[in-house]
């Protein structure tokens, strides 16, 4: 059976002392509990902040990744962060298509899929995020809109789709403390399976991760779904003690 992987999404979060601290508690919680050898971990960080944490996680197990990507190579686009940049500081995953990004910086499901094919060209993993408005919803239209999503990124990504993982967050349950019942979220990731089944031979081996308000509370139950297969984590990542309990309860 494959690890579960719980990621950390600091989003606009952070600086360099609160770092080092944050850091320093979880590889000394890490190092207490047993089970952390059967979670994958990793922290995706602000750009800024790439180099300082490279040196932080070395040696601690805990991988790196990032927020976003750009969907050119190189050039003139100011602000702009490629996806060879990211690799200089040994970055292994990247997050593509946060609801965030969507929403706030207009980011279309086209965009999305270049984005991951950025990230896996440049030898990284995308976390592809897909999931609903409260408005989608109420109107029953979830299915529909996570499949038309990640159906973008495997209409771009071919045969490479079983080397993403996948992320499902329900718009309304992002930082709002309202979560998915583990019901309603295995649900859609059985969903979300059956599309990446229909495409690749290797579907089991893709990590489908629920988020939205994941917690030190609902973590287990969330987990103990057949496929969901880690978190992503937003506001819970930034407290140590409850992204270790998270992880602790993905340990199997
Ligand atoms: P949350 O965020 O855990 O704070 O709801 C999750 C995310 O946006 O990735």
């Amino acid at each position: 059976m494959k690890q579960n992987l719980i990621a950390g999404n600091w989003k606009m979060n952070g600086g360099l002392a609160a770092n080092e601290a944050l850091l320093h508690e979880l590889q000394q919680g890490l190092a207490r509990a047993l089970d952390s050898k059967h979670a994958q971990v990793a922290v995706c960080v602000p750009a800024v902040y790439l180099s300082q944490m490279q040196q932080l996680v070395m040696g601690s197990g805990i991988d790196l990744g990032a927020q976003d990507v750009s969907t050119h190579e190189q050039g003139a686009y100011t602000g702009e962060t490629s996806a060879s940049m990211l690799k200089d500081f040994a970055v292994r995953y990247v997050i593509v298509g946060h609801s965030e990004r969507r929403q706030n910086y207009g980011e279309t499901d086209a965009q999305v899929a270049l984005k991951a094919q950025r990230a896996l060209s440049a030898g990284m993993t995308p976390i592809v995020c897909v999931g609903e408005t409260l408005l989608e919803h109420e109107s029953g239209q979830t299915e529909e809109v996570v499949k038309r999503q990640l159906a973008a990124v495997i209409h771009a990504n071919g045969h490479c789709i079983s080397e993403i993982v996948v992320a499902y967050e329900p718009v309304w349950a992002i930082g709002t403390g309202k979560t998915a019942t583990p019901n309603q979220a295995q649900e859609v990731h059985a969903v979300l399976r059956a599309q990446l089944k229909a495409a690749t031979p290797h579907a089991e081996r893709v990590h489908i991760l629920y988020g939205g308000s994941m917690n030190a509370a609902n973590a287990a139950e969330l987990l103990s779904q057949p496929d969901i297969d880690g978190g992503l984590i937003g506001g819970a990542s930034l407290k140590p003690a409850d992204f270790l309990c998270i992880i602790a309860a993905a340990a199997r």
